[in-house]
Formats: C-alpha cells, structure tokens, sequence
C-alpha cells in the first residue's frame, strides 16, 4: 500500500514537470539558457557570431578588468579553489574577514557578512530577522529573493504599491502599533530602473520603528560617492539598518553582502540558516571583488563612463518613441506591454546582433511585459552605434 502511494506521487511529479506549459514554451521558442561560446568584455560569440552583450549586469565593466583577473588568479594559486564548507564548520579565511572589513567601511557600517550568491544575502536579510508574528512592509515589485526571505520568515506580508510613500502611509496605518515591523525596499528596482524614493519613505518607516531592510543590488556601484549606493545617494545611511547587495553586478564578481551594525551581524551569523548550513564564498571570487571596489575607489571614469554611456542608450530609445518605464538608472527596460510584441523585438535585436532577455507576465506586472536591458562602462561608442540601429530595426519589425 505505501508503495503504491509513493510510486503514484513521483510519477504524478514526473507528469508535472513532462506536461509543464511554461518549460514547454521555453524550449519551443529559446529564448533562454544560450550557451555562448566565447566572451570578451561586452561582445559574447553565439552560434558562431559575435554579439553585444546588452543584458548582463557589469555595470562598471570590471569583469574583464586586468587587476581583477590578477586578483583572482593570485588567490586561487594562493588558497586554492574552494573553501569547501560553512564558516562555522572549517573556520573564515582570512580574506573573508578582510573584504568584510573594506565593504563595510566603504559604506560606513560597522560589519558586515559576505556569502556566495546575492540571492542567500538578500535573502537572509529578512529572513534572520524577521519572525512569526511580525508585519513586514514590502514593495510590491521587490526582487524574487526578498519575497523568498519573507516566506521563509512566516511574518505577515503587507504590500504596498510599488515606490509610493502615499501608499505605505495608508497600509502601515492599518497594522497594528504593537506589532514589531520590518520594511523591506530595493534601491534601484531591477527591471524598472527606478530609484527607491528613500527619503519619504525611509521617514514613514522611521515614525512607525520599522526595522529597514534595502536592497541595493542595482544601486551599489552605479548611486553615490565612487558608487556606494543609494542610501548614500540621498545621504541617509542612518535611516537603513541592514544593507543588503550583490557582487555579480559591479562587483564583478558572483556573491553577496549584507552590512549593518556589529550586533545585527553578529545575530545574522548565528540565526541566519543559509550562512550557518552553507559552504563560504571562493578564494578567487572574493578575491575579483575586493579589487573591484579598490578600483570604484582609484578610477573614477568606470562611473563617468557608465553615466555617459547611460544618457547616450537613453536618449537613442526615446528618439526611437520606446517606453523605458521611466529608469533613471543604467538599468532600462523597454516596455512592449504582451508577449506577443516582446518576442519579434527581442528576436530582431538577436538578428541584428544584440543580446537583450525578455520578461513577460507574471515575472513583471500584466501589461508590463518588456525587454531588460543594462548599459555597463564597456560598451563602446561602436556597439552603443550597433545597438541604435538594431532597435531602429526592431521597432520597424512591431
Ligand atoms: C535586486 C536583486 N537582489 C538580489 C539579487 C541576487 O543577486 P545574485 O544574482 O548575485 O545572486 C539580484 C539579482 O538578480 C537582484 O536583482
């Protein structure tokens, strides 16, 4: 009887991923999982053609930046390939502690922990925190990451329009003036490319005692002094409490960060199940981010560049007529609004030898369903040319 019980579920499983629409789709159409074949800076080679790359999030354009692959290899030959385990298992190295020492003082915190992806960071910013019986205010387009951290925390959710301080004034007024509270926003919103609007709404929080939590995947690098990010930005690093990102964006590298105060960190060390039960960010990736934020710091004309680059693209799309949903940052969306009209665009730029990716409902709202783009400091006045006449070609094709 147990048998057939167990057997009848796996293959109702094995049904479910078989008859899956949405993988069906995807592999019908293709539009994902591309096995480039080489890199270089900007330009990628797919089936045999060189490409621009306009999806990847290298804003500072340091992944090919010669002192970062240095910086890796030396601490590949110096501390080998892995650290095979958790921290609190086999121990940090010592260059664990010492990028947590320079990300934190970049961006005047008092500590901060680093793990293997921006995802477990962002993550287990909200979910070491927050618990059962909590309310936890979030945005409603917040990255999928948060929302994950929120689950796994068992709070109550309470969300609020995307990016209104109106909005949140109204939901946080109908919860309860007991309840402890977290507030959970991204900086720079990575598919709108929108800026949070921090000072309104990190007031709001403040009135209320809500614990902030910002993600600043997009923001950091790209907003602030040498790119510290967008509390820095609007000068209210005071107003966030933890400080979350990822360094696969400017960084340059793969990996995340949260920084805080000693004692938050501290507590996420000890509660936070994805840094306790898994294995500590690579030698060399720490290694590649660490030189990149020494480089944010000694050369300035990465952000010049990336800025100037940023208005040129922008520019070059409204001239085209293209809703770029109001980005004000380097990440810009080209909003088409259904499937049906994203698919042929993202097609024609592939044609024309531009790499975009698209996201369709419900990855974006309804009716949102756009082409993500992401300018980087490497484009070059070259390929910023080819990407114009790939899009004049693209809007003729809708
Ligand atoms: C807002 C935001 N937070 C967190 C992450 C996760 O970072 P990573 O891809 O480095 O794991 C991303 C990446 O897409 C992101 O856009």
């Amino acid at each position: 009887m147990a048998l057939s019980f167990f057997t009848k579920n796996k293959k109702a499983l094995l049904a479910r991923c078989r008859d899956d629409y949405a993988t069906k789709m995807r592999l019908k159409y293709a539009p994902y999982y591309h096995a480039m074949e080489a890199q270089r800076g900007t330009t990628v080679r797919l089936d045999g053609r060189d490409m621009v790359m306009l999806s990847s999030n290298d804003y500072l354009g340091l992944s090919f930046h010669p002192k970062v692959i240095e910086a890796g290899r030396a601490a590949l030959l110096k501390w080998g390939t892995s650290t095979t385990g958790a921290r609190i298992s086999n121990g940090s190295r010592a260059f664990h502690v010492e990028l947590e020492e320079k990300i934190a003082a970049f961006v005047g915190r008092e500590a901060c922990h680093i793990s293997a992806a921006g995802y477990i960071s962002c993550l287990s910013s909200v979910a070491s925190f927050a618990q059962k019986g909590d309310v936890i205010l979030a945005d409603k387009n917040i990255h999928s990451c948060l929302w994950d951290g929120i689950r796994l925390s068992m709070a109550t959710v309470e969300r609020f329009s995307h990016n209104s301080p109106d909005d949140l004034r109204d939901v946080i007024a109908a919860t309860s003036p007991d309840a402890t509270k977290m507030l959970v926003i991204e900086g720079v919103y990575s598919m709108e490319g929108h800026i949070a609007r921090l000072p309104e709404i990190t007031e709001i929080a403040e009135e209320h005692g809500c614990f902030t939590v910002l993600d600043d995947a997009h923001g950091f690098g790209v907003l602030g002094r040498q790119g510290r990010g967008t509390a820095d930005h609007f000068g209210l690093n005071d107003k966030v409490d933890v400080l979350c990102g990822s360094m696969s964006k400017s960084l340059a590298s793969t990996g995340g960060f949260v920084a805080a105060s000693r004692e938050v960190i501290e507590y996420l060390r000890t509660n936070s199940k994805q840094t306790v039960f898994s294995a500590a960010i690579s030698p060399s990736q720490v290694a590649c981010a660490q030189a990149s934020l020494e480089l944010m710091q000694s050369e300035p004309q990465h952000l010049e560049k990336l800025w100037a680059n940023t208005k040129k693209y922008r520019a070059m799309l409204k001239s085209l007529g293209l809703d770029t949903w109001e980005s004000e940052t380097p990440a810009v969306p080209i909003v088409l609004g259904s499937k049906e009209r994203v698919y042929p665009f993202w097609k024609a730029l592939l044609e024309k030898g531009v790499f975009t990716v698209m996201s369709i409902a419900p990855a974006v709202p309804a009716g949102k369903d756009l082409i993500r783009t992401a300018i980087s400091a490497m484009h070059t006045d070259e390929q910023l040319e080819k990407i114009a006449a790939a899009m004049a070609y693209a809007v003729k094709k809708l």
